[in-house]
This record gives structure tokens, C-alpha cells and sequence, in this order.
């Protein structure tokens, strides 16, 4: 029976290109994730989108002196070049500046405000009095009351990761003058948090498939108690609040960011015409929906949007908030201001996309930090993608091209060292594929190398180049091994690799897509069929000059601000 999942990616900000900790954090895995699923032959939906509202974007708009309206159009469209170029298969990335966004966001706030999950009272908010303005949450910094970090944000301290509200913050001092501001009644909506504690915690309570980080964190955050929070700012650009006298404020932009996977999948449903498609993924309890996310979103998405999603009712809560830990660059920080970063396009306008997936796969910050290098990056490109992957794969399929006609061989009867290389293929695939489904991405893509570096000692020893001047039949029974489990590489490889895995499903003779194939050792043998015309291959991967590794990291910190 297939299975419909549905996987869902935080929604980066339209305000300034992706580095390679956003790619490590959540789109990678989110990616690798629906690949796999896809290929599985389940039903799968990957939404997420441009989080076009919030301080982010005005800051940067108000930087620039143009319309936020013109940032976010500018990084969306780059946004929409990045997944194509690294390969991330959405099924639609919109924005949350859209109509059909605005009428969920409403429907939502409407139907909880009904049900009495929404309500209004003043709120202190902060205003500076030297730049005469209200400061958003971003604006103003302070010590956290937790953890006594000084640098926590009015909204989050990134520190502890509990969320703030500005006037939690002890000595705040406005980010753009340094005064302290002074707090001043306003009249907003609140979100009743507080009725959910514990429906959330009985919940939580029964997520043991969570990564033990995500789990841990949320079970804390709700021990701590959880505050009614205020959904609603005193703000010009944003969701409109669907009640009047509040035309001059505007819904908080994590109420409304977070409804984006629910209206992405209204607008993905009636693209088609074929409206009601949202609601299998919504609705049918057998659904399984996965939240990819760097860590410091989770108190949004196990808390706040399931508390949400409880609130309104009738729709499927989160089945795993996999969130991925902080990946660091040259054992230092990413940092905007610093320009301590690769960002992702001006990486892909001088590399290939796979190796850049294959070595944030086997180095995902998974179940702990993890660190970005360029010597890392040339290494595991050099020994592991060209000397131990595509060298295989050249060696198996260029001998074979040569010498039997650009086909498949007719493999004789098998020994004992043929029948297990077969065996360890069948293994791995079973293995990658477990893993895959728990998440568990770094053992899944070992896995999967573990095979590619059996195969190679299998073909050592097979040694088909001698043998083929002795005994055809048995050179021509070790390249039908090889190639049989080259087959099933290409499939447990695939999800980490596509580009390069169908380059080579195009070389192993097959037409078409590589996702129509099936994750089955049978299938994939019987795909392998004697006889079979193969095409001219070249090679998958190339080398990296050394060299490069000092080149770019002379280009971190360049230019900072
Ligand atoms: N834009 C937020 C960030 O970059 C993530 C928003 S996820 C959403 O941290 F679900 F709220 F949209
Ligand atoms: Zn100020």
C-alpha cells in the first residue's frame, strides 16, 4: 500500500540569498526525503515558500530604500534558481505574499477567534523615543530573563531558544540607536497558548520517534509553562487582521508563516483545477507530515503551529519535526554581517550540485553541530565521489562497453564471491532504505557508500581485465555482477545524487526518468538484462585542484559589512 507524506520546509525569508547552513539545515533533507518517498512509489507533497512578511524583510528593504514588495519579488525568483540548480524538488514553492495565503490566514484567525482561542488585550510594546518609532521585536536586543544571554532578540534567544516577547527582555536597548525604548499600550490580539499546555505535553508525550534533541527541547519548553502570546503588530506590510479598527496593524508574521503549509497546499490543490487534493494530505489521519527545520524554529513548529492546528481542528498534526542542529563554516559561525558564508549561488556558479548534497549528507548536522570546509569538500569530492564511486563506475562500464559490444554481458553461473557482492547489494538497499524512512540521513548515505566500496573490492579481485584474456565467461559474469549492483546504486544513491544518478541510468541504456524506477533488488536485477544496449559512459565526478580549498576561504569575511 502506498503511503502519502507529506513534507513540509521552513519557509527561508526573502531577504538575501541561501548559504550552505540553510541547504545543511533543512532543504537538503527535505529533498532527499521526497526523493526517496517518490521513488518508493508513495504519494508524496513538499511544500514551502518565500516568508515574505516580518522584520527581515523590512529591514532590508528599508536599507536598500525600495519596497519591501521589491525584495521579496527579487529573492524569490533567486530562491526559485537555487532549487532548480541544486536539484530540490518542491511540488510548489510559493510566497506568503499571495491571496490564497491572505484567505487561509483569515479563515484560520477567524475560526479561532470564534472558538474563543483568540482574544484581544493591550500589550505593552516597545517604542524608542529617540527614533520615534515602534520598534518590531527584532529592534530591540537585551538579556534573556532565562539564560541571561545579552545579545537575546526581542522574538527568540537564539542562546537558550525560548521564545521572547520584547518587554521580557531585561536593560533592552533599541537596535538601531542603542537607547532603551519605553513600552507603550497598545491593543492587540493574543493567541491562548496557555489552554494547550497540556493537550501538548500528553502529545509530545507520545512523539517517540522524535529525534531525541527535538523531543527533549519541546518536553522542556512546555515544562517551563507555556504564555498566551500576542499574533498581532503595529505594522504596515504583513497579513491584514480581518476585523475592523485594526486596519493599521498587520498579523504577527510566525501566525501567519507557519499557515503557509496548509494554504501551500490549497494552492497546490487547485493549480490543477483539481480542487480537494489538499485535503488527502490534510485530512486522512493515515497522512504522515514531516517539518523540516533548523533547530531554532522548533518552539514554532512543535508548539505554536500544532497548538494551532489543535485549536482549529479536523486537521493532522505533525508526525516528525526532524530539525536539524547548526552547521558552522571553518569552525566558525555563519554570519550575514560578517559575510562569513557560502552562499549557495555563487557556489553553484563554480561547482556541481551533487557533490556539494553527497558531502552535506554524509556531514548533516543530524543529531549534533557540524562543520563545512573547503578542505573537507575537496577531499571527500577527490577520494570518495571520483576515486571510489565514479571510478567504479568508469572502470565497470567503459571495459564493458570495450569489449562486449556496448552490452550487457551474459553473466555464467555465479560463485560464492558473485552470490554475496549480490547479496551485499540487496543488504544496503534494505538499509538505506530503513534509514531514509527514519531520517536518519548520514547512515543512510554511508550505507550506501559502504556498497559502492564492497562492489570495488569485488571487482579487485574479480579482476575481470585479466581474466578476460584466460576465461571470457567468467570477465563476463564479474562486469553482470558489477553492473547489477551498480544498478542498485543508482537507486540507493539516487535521493543524495539525482543529477549524476540519472546521467547514469541514461549510460546503463535506460530511457526516461530515473524516479520511475523501482526500490527493489529484483526489479533492478531484471533491469540488468543480458544483452542489454548500454551508452558510451564518461565520467561522473571531477577532480578538484587542491588548490582551491586556500582560494576560497581568501573569499570569507571579504567585503563584510
Ligand atoms: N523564516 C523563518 C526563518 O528563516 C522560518 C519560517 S518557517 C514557517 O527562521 F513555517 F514559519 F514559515
Ligand atoms: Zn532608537
Amino acid at each position: 500500500m502506498p503511503e502519502r507524506i507529506f513534507v513540509a520546509a521552513a519557509w527561508p525569508y526573502a531577504n538575501g540569498p541561501l548559504h550552505l547552513g540553510h541547504v545543511a539545515g533543512c532543504y537538503l533533507p527535505a529533498d532527499i526525503f521526497a526523493r526517496y518517498h517518490r521513488l518508493k512509489g508513495n504519494q508524496v507533497l513538499m511544500v514551502s515558500g518565500s516568508d515574505s512578511h516580518g522584520t527581515p524583510i523590512t529591514v532590508r528593504a528599508e536599507q536598500e530604500g525600495v519596497n519591501p514588495q521589491e525584495i521579496l519579488d527579487r529573492y524569490h525568483t533567486q530562491f526559485l534558481d537555487t532549487w532548480e540548480k541544486l536539484g530540490i524538488t518542491f511540488d510548489l514553492f510559493t510566497t506568503t505574499h499571495t491571496q490564497n495565503h491572505q484567505e487561509v490566514v483569515h479563515e484560520v484567525f477567524k475560526s479561532l477567534k470564534d472558538k474563543g482561542y483568540i482574544y484581544t488585550d493591550t500589550s505593552l510594546l516597545a517604542y524608542c523615543a529617540h527614533c520615534d518609532r515602534f520598534l518590531p521585536d527584532r529592534y530591540v536586543e537585551g538579556v534573556c530573563p532565562h539564560c541571561g544571554n545579552d545579545k537575546a532578540r526581542g522574538d527568540q534567544c537564539d542562546n537558550c531558544g525560548r521564545t521572547l516577547d520584547p518587554q521580557d527582555l531585561v536593560s533592552p536597548r533599541c537596535t538601531l540607536c542603542g537607547n532603551s525604548p519605553v513600552f507603550r499600550e497598545s491593543e492587540h490580539f493574543f493567541l491562548k497558548l496557555s489552554a494547550f499546555e497540556k493537550p501538548l505535553l500528553e502529545w509530545v508525550n507520545k512523539q517517540t520517534h522524535w529525534r531525541p534533541n527535538v523531543l527533549n527541547f519541546t518536553r522542556r519548553f512546555l515544562e517551563d509553562g507555556l504564555k498566551d502570546r500576542s499574533i498581532t503588530r503595529d505594522l504596515a506590510w504583513g497579513v491584514p487582521v480581518p476585523v475592523d479598527g485594526y486596519e493599521d496593524k498587520r498579523i504577527y508574521v510566525w501566525f501567519e508563516a507557519v499557515i503557509g503549509y496548509l494554504s501551500a497546499a490549497v494552492e497546490w490543490s487547485n493549480k490543477d483545477g483539481a480542487t480537494g487534493k489538499w485535503e488527502d494530505f490534510w485530512k486522512d489521519p493515515d497522512t504522515k507530515s514531516y517539518y523540516f527545520i533548523g533547530k531554532d524554529n522548533i518552539p514554532f513548529h512543535a508548539i505554536i503551529w500544532p497548538a494551532m492546528l489543535m485549536a482549529y481542528g479536523g486537521l493532522n498534526l505533525p508526525y516528525n519535526v526532524p530539525a536539524n542542529e547548526f552547521l558552522s563554516l571553518e569552525n566558525r559561525k555563519f554570519s550575514t554581517s560578517q559575510n562569513w558564508a557560502v552562499w549557495v549561488p555563487d557556489f553553484l556558479s563554480r561547482y556541481d550540485p551533487d557533490p556539494l548534497r553527497y558531502l552535506l549528507s554524509a556531514n548533516m548536522p543530524e543529531s549534533g553541530d557540524a562543520d563545512f570546509s573547503w578542505s573537507e569538500f575537496v577531499r571527500r569530492n577527490n577520494d570518495e565521489l571520483v576515486a571510489t564511486y565514479g571510478n567504479l563506475v568508469n572502470r565497470v562500464l567503459t571495459f564493458t562497453y570495450k569489449n562486449f559490444d556496448g552490452k550487457i554481458p551474459e553473466p555464467g553461473p555465479l560463485s560464492e564471491a558473485d552470490q554475496s557482492q549480490l547479496d551485499s547489494a540487496r543488504e544496503a538497499l534494505e538499509t538505506v532504505s530503513q534509514n531514509l524512512y527514519d531520517c536518519h540521513f548520514k547512515a543512510a548515505v554511508n550505507a550506501a557508500f559502504s556498497l559502492a566500496q564492497q562492489t570495488n573490492r569485488y571487482l579487485d579481485s574479480a579482476a575481470p581485465w585479466k581474466s578476460i584474456k584466460t576465461d571470457r565467461q567468467a570477465a563476463a559474469t564479474s562486469l553482470w555482477v558489477s553492473i547489477a549492483a551498480i544498478n542498485c546504486l543508482k537507486v540507493a544513491l539516487y535521493p543524495f545524487l539525482p543529477f549524476s544518478s540519472q546521467k547514469l541510468h541514461e549510460f546503463l541504456g535506460f530511457d526516461g526518468e530515473i524516479e520511475q524506477e523501482q526500490w527493489d533488488f529484483d526489479h533492478l536485477i531484471a533491469g540488468v538484462a543480458p544483452g542489454k544496449t548500454l551508452r558510451s559512459p564518461s565520467p561522473l565526478y571531477t577532480k578538484l585542484d587542491p588548490l582551491i580549498v586556500e582560494e576560497e576561504i581568501q573569499r570569507l569575511g571579504v567585503g563584510a559589512a
